[in-house]
């Protein structure tokens, strides 16, 4: 059976509430857009969807947007109707309390936490963190735990306060260029896509 994969990406910019334009994903709402890609190829399949991961969007160190492929409804592989459902969790989250948790559509569930509370909850779940950087080990050769949540970042670095929150996982490159996270997104599953299907360097 295959394994749960998680991934976990780190916005600075985003907004914590709904009142964005569709229009303006890139600009307006906080380059949301770059989160709308992580989704999309976290999820999708040419024909299908990628039941066994999770997608936790962590922005501005507040607000964590979650969206699980077992249940997951209503996602296309356009940017501005996966905007459409982030926003719906957005506008949900301006009536949860502290430690409440709500679905704004089947499969995405918010609620107002940090990184380190998410990492938190992680870890109690048996979950082991994978700073996923390009300075990091080569992730073709790179042992991974056996529940990997695998980190990255939006299109801004990582600050100081996360890295050292991350200081124990460990690094992994999927390559020596500077890549989109999404594109990291789709490499990782390509990598496990591999090793789960047996797949070595020299099959033909
Ligand atoms: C667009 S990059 C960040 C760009 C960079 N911080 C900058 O401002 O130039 C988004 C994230 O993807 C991940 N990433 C990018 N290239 C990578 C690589 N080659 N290997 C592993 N992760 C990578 C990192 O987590 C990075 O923070």
């Amino acid at each position: 059976m295959a394994k749960m994969r998680t991934f976990v990406v780190v916005s600075h910019t985003a907004p914590l509430d709904g009142g964005f334009s569709l229009s303006d994903l890139a600009g307006g709402a906080g380059r949301l857009d770059v989160l709308c890609r992580c989704a999309v190829d976290a999820f999708l399949l040419s024909h299908g969807i990628r039941k066994d991961v999770v997608l936790h969007l962590v922005i501005r160190d507040q607000l964590a947007i979650t969206l699980a492929g077992s249940r997951l409804r209503y996602l296309n592989p356009d940017e501005r109707s996966t905007g459409a459902l982030l926003r719906e969790a957005l506008r949900l989250a301006q009536g949860l309390g502290p430690g409440e948790e709500g679905e704004s559509t089947p499969g995405i569930t918010v609620r107002w936490l940090g990184l380190a509370g998410l990492m938190g909850t992680l870890s109690e779940a048996g979950l082991r963190p994978v700073l996923l950087n390009e300075d990091g080990e080569p992730l073709r050769a790179a042992p991974l735990p056996e529940r990997p949540a695998f980190v990255l970042s939006d299109h801004q670095d990582f600050t100081p306060e996360e890295l050292a929150l991350l200081a124990h996982a460990p690094r992994i490159s999927v390559g020596p260029k500077v890549l989109h996270g999404h594109q990291c997104v789709t490499l990782v599953h390509n990598e496990l896509d591999l090793r789960e299907a047996g797949w070595t360097a020299g099959r033909s």
